[in-house]
């Protein structure tokens, strides 16, 4: 994998801004050949922001519904119109509480990853490495290392693909 992109934020409200609009990015997606579902992986500590993150990119696929940190829950699913114009699913995971990957499998993990109509987020998704597919949009949160961009509330989010 290589970063592919590389974008400051200043608070939570741009971050989930950003994944609205990367959201929209994934909608318009033309790739009638696709045969798999879209996976999102977000790393990051407790408190980088992936739940922020993932509120956005609901929003941004249209989801009205409260998202919810999932923390306690390991999946969330919310039905959504606008992807390719059939129903479509959006499946948020927390992975923080998972001890072995074989849990998620048992979630039908798998099984989900395999549909097209899917699009799978992951928070925490570094704990599942070993059963994700080789190619999936990797986002890294974290607070930036140049004294220049740093405060409070700024996150470095770096996409690798
Ligand atoms: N630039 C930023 N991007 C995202 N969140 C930010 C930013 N600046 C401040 N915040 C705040 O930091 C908190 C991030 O919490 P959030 O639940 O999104 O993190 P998380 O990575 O999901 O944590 P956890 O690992 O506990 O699930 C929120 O309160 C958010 O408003
Ligand atoms: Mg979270």
């Amino acid at each position: 994998m290589k970063d592919v992109l590389e974008v400051l934020t200043k608070n939570g409200t741009e971050t989930k801004k950003f994944a609205r609009l990367f959201a929209h990015e994934i909608l318009n997606l033309k790739n009638p050949k696709q045969s798999s579902a879209i996976l999102i992986g977000l790393e990051g500590k407790l408190g980088a922001g992936k739940t922020t993150f993932a509120k956005g990119f609901a929003e941004g696929l249209g989801i009205k519904e409260e998202m919810k940190s999932p923390t306690f829950i390991l999946m969330r699913a919310f039905r959504f119109q606008k992807y390719r114009s059939r129903t479509s699913v959006f499946l948020h995971f927390d992975a923080y509480r998972v001890d072995s990957p074989q849990e998620f499998v048992a979630l039908g993990f798998k099984k989900l990853l395999s549909d097209p109509k899917n699009i799978l987020l992951v928070e925490w998704s570094d704990r599942i490495k070993k059963i994700l597919p080789e190619k999936y949009f990797r986002f890294v949160l974290r607070n930036p290392t140049s004294k220049k961009s740093r405060s409070r509330t700024s996150r470095e989010i770096t996409l690798w693909n």
